[in-house]
This record gives C-alpha cells, structure tokens and sequence, in this order.
C-alpha cells in the first residue's frame, strides 16, 4: 500500500456557529493543540505526500497554524460556504495531478487515528472507488446516516434529509471519505444542491458513484477515533478521550502517576520514564520532565524544563523559561518564571523568582521575592553558587549577588553583592529593657477605658 500516492484533502473552512465563538471550529484546542492540528499529526503519521487545506476567507490565524504545523501543505480558500462537497472542490487545483488515494476528512474529526486513515487506504487498494468510513453509535442525532448492503453502500442520508426509519439506523457517517484518484473530480462535480438544507453535500457522491456502478464500500473505525465537533460540548467529550490516550501512553512509557485521572497532559509533554506524578498535576503547553524527578500534587507546569531527579510542588507553578537542573527543589507555593535554578539549589516555600539565576546549590528562603519588575522594564537578578538567601528578603533587580554569599532574612538588597559577603538590608534591631510590662500595662487601661465609655486613661 505504501507505494500509492497519497493526497488528503481537509475540510476546515465552516464557521461552526453552534461554537457560539469568534474563532473558526477548527482552532479550538484539544490538549493545547487546535484539533486541525491533530489531524495533519495522523496524516503525517500515515504518509501523506501533500496536504491540502480547505479554509474560509480571512482565516489568516488558521492558515497560519496550518502551514507552521505541515510543511508540504497547500491551502485553499472556500469563499462562500455552500457545503462540503462545495468545500471540496476549492482545492481542485491539488485533484488536478490526481494521486492514487484521495482521501477527504473533516477538520472537525481530531481523534482520527493513524490506523483509520489506513482502513480506508485499504479499501482503496482492493479496488473499491470510493470508500467511506462509518462508525456505529448510540447517538446517532445530527450525523449522516449510511445506507447499505453487506459492505456495498448504497447511500448516505443526511439527517434533515432522512426519513423516520432511516433516522434509525445507527451506522453512521465519520465524514472520512476516500476515492480513487481518477474519479474524484468527476463525482464532486456531478454533486448538486436538491436538498432541506440546500448545500452541496460530499455524501451524495456515494449515491451518485453508486448509479455509475462504481465499486462503493463502507468501512468501519470506532466511535472514539471519528467523533464529530459541533458544540462545546463534543469539544470536551474529545479532550477527555485525548488525556485518557495521553495518561495510558505516559504510563505505558514507564511513568508513575498515583491517580492518573486527574493529571492533565498538553500534547507536546514529554515524560521519561521513573518520573513521580502526584494527584492533581496540570501539564500545559511545551513541558518536559527527566528521569526520576517527582512533580508533587497540585502543580502547574507550563514552558518549564524539569531536570532529573529535580522535585517540584506540592502546589508549585513553573511558568514559561523555567528551567530546573538536575537534583533542584521547587517547593510549595512557589512561582517560578524565565529562571535557572542550578543544581541541587532549592527554592522550598512561598517564593516568586522571576528572570533570575540561581547557582548550584544556593539555598533561597521562605518567602524570598526577587523584583523583576518596575512597572516599565522587566530586569534580572544573578544569585552565584552556594549562597543562602534568608527568609523574606526582597532582591530589587537588576541585582547580581556572588558565590557563598550570606543575606540576612528580612533584608532588601538592592545593590551588587561580592563572593562570600554577608548583607544585612534591614533597620537595626533595638532593646529597650523592661519596657514591655509597662506597655501591656498602657494598653490593658485604653481597653478598660473604651469598654466602660468613659474617657479615663486616654
Ligand atoms: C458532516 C457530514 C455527515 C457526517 C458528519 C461527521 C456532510 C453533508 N455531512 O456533517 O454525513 O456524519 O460530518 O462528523 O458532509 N465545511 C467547509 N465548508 C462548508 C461546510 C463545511 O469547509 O461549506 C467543513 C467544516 O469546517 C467541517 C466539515 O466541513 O470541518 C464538516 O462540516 P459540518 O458542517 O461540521 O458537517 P456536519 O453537519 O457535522
Ligand atoms: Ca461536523
């Protein structure tokens, strides 16, 4: 099979009003990935030797999206949208030099396996002309119906368009349809508009094929691999489908996770393998964790690098450019953004470190605050290795401390700080002796005073 050409066409330029959004369908996310993207993933996985991309007129976001994510991809603008076999032929340009296997599938179908996409393959190459792919269902409502004979297909039916009995077929139409190059365009052209909806309907190239007496087969995924978007509500159906895949092929690649449902994967994480997962964890976009390092519960990690045997959490959020090294603690309560921490360094409790460096095993206290930001400019703060940092203390960027130095907890170190000194950036402490008696004794007559009303002891 693999010597046949390949070409998919992917119909992606419907506004899907029942999103009720501003955003074409086809953008919205599954694990941080606008599910067209899913889909040009498993075409790339099966080979597709080009792609083309049918989008709607001012969809520069989505063209964009599109071509950043293949890079054999030619789009192509549907300008009115008078249905799908209508969309279909925007890209005729990309069926003139026809390839073996033409294959059309929705930009709304994300879970689409790789797998699928090689059953319909498969019955291209055993002869049949067009081949559509079906999927039986217990919620049939709003999909087409497909008609047919053992494996012959005889018709699709639109909802609108069905009667009651056909309405009650549960053999249902994934949108995935494949033909043999040199008949694509000859059937999409012949498709005509005569129904409720009055659109051009891809699915009526089956009947159509059919009266030719075209070899016409229905093949059949799971419900799971070819389930349609239309409302918010399929779109988070699909999201629990794609986590539940991303937390058996991350415990399959040799992660522990102690409740695997309620971690939330992106779809780029990358895990390896004796990483701890605690209950809780929320991977976005573009994380990757090493060996052995244990994310505890209730963090967040999104654009952050985890070093091995780095421990991060409970309740830690690494944002954007954070980059732990190997052995590192990032501990509760703690923000981490655009920092290194080096080695072995640990940031244990209620801490912000924003656009800074940490050196090899330096100690940053409880509630330590480095101040990146002056309401302009954002700017950094250079801790060396080995230094400990005390609790509460504010380091004012941009601010370079040294190796081995000492901060005094509480203090506000606004300026440079040399190898191995020790900074006290607080008021002195004064003791002034006995004096405590006295002024419980002055507070305890106010109180006497305002409880009896009068204005004795003031
Ligand atoms: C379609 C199929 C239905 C199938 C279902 C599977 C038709 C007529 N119906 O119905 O048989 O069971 O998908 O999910 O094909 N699009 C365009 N231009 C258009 C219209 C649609 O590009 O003018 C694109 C949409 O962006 C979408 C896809 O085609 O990605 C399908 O369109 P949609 O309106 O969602 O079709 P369904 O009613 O779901
Ligand atoms: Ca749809």
């Amino acid at each position: 099979m693999s010597e046949r050409s390949f070409l998919p066409i992917v119909l992606a330029a419907g506004l899907g009003t029942r999103m009720q959004s501003e955003m074409p369908k086809v953008m919205h996310e599954i694990g941080h990935l606008p599910m067209i993207g899913h889909v040009l993933n498993s075409l790339k996985m099966s080979n597709a030797d080009r792609v083309a991309v049918v989008i709607g007129p001012q969809m520069d976001a989505l063209e964009k999206v599109v071509t950043d994510l293949s890079p054999n991809v030619s789009c192509h603008v549907q300008t009115d949208r008078l249905g799908t076999a209508h969309a279909a032929l925007a890209a005729r340009d990309a069926m003139l030099d026809p390839a073996d296997d033409v294959l059309i599938l929705y930009g709304d179908t994300p879970l689409v396996t790789r797998e699928a996409i090689g059953t319909v393959r498969a019955a291209l190459a055993d002869g049949a002309d067009v081949a559509v792919l079906g999927f039986e269902t217990k919620k049939p409502y709003g999909y087409g119906r497909l008609l047919t004979d053992g494996g012959q297909l005889l018709a699709i039916r639109e909802e609108k368009d069905a009667t009651d009995a056909e309405r009650r077929i549960t053999f249902c139409n994934s949108g995935i349809m494949g033909f043999r190059g040199k008949v694509v365009l000859e059937l999409l052209t012949s498709i005509g508009n005569d129904n409720k909806k009055g659109e051009f309907y891809l699915t009526d190239a089956a009947e159509i094929a059919v009266a030719r007496n075209l070899n016409v087969v229905a093949v059949s995924a799971s419900e799971e691999d070819v389930q349609g978007i239309n409302t918010r509500a399929q779109l988070s159906t699909c999201e629990a489908v794609f986590q539940r895949r991303m937390r058996i092929q991350t415990l399959e690649g040799g992660v522990t996770m102690q409740a695997p449902d309620t971690v939330y994967f992106s779809h780029d994480t990358v895990i390896e393998p004796d990483v701890l997962i605690e209950p809780n964890v929320v991977f976005g976009p573009d994380v990757h964790v090493e060996r052995g390092a244990v994310i505890r519960a209730f963090s967040h990690l999104e654009g952050a690098h985890v070093g091995s045997s780095a421990t991060v959490g409970p309740y830690a959020r690494l944002r954007p450019g954070a980059r732990l090294s190997e052995g590192s603690r990032v501990g509760n309560f703690v923000e981490v953004k655009n920092s290194e921490i080096g080695v072995g360094a640990k940031v244990n409790h209620l801490s912000y470190i924003g656009d800074a460096s940490i050196g090899a095993k330096s100690n940053i206290g409880a509630g330590t605050i480095t101040c990146n930001y002056d309401g302009f400019g954002k700017h950094k703060t250079d801790i060396g290795a080995g230094s400990f940092i005390g609790s509460n203390s504010t380091l004012v960027a941009p601010l370079t401390l040294g190796n081995g130095v000492f901060v005094a907890a509480g203090s506000v170190v606004t300026e440079q700080v040399s190898d191995n000194a020790l900074v006290i950036g607080r008021s002195q402490q004064v003791e002034k002796t006995g004096r405590a008696e006295a002024l419980r004794t002055r507070f305890k007559a106010a109180k006497d005073a305002k409880s009896s009303g009068t204005e004795r002891g003031k």
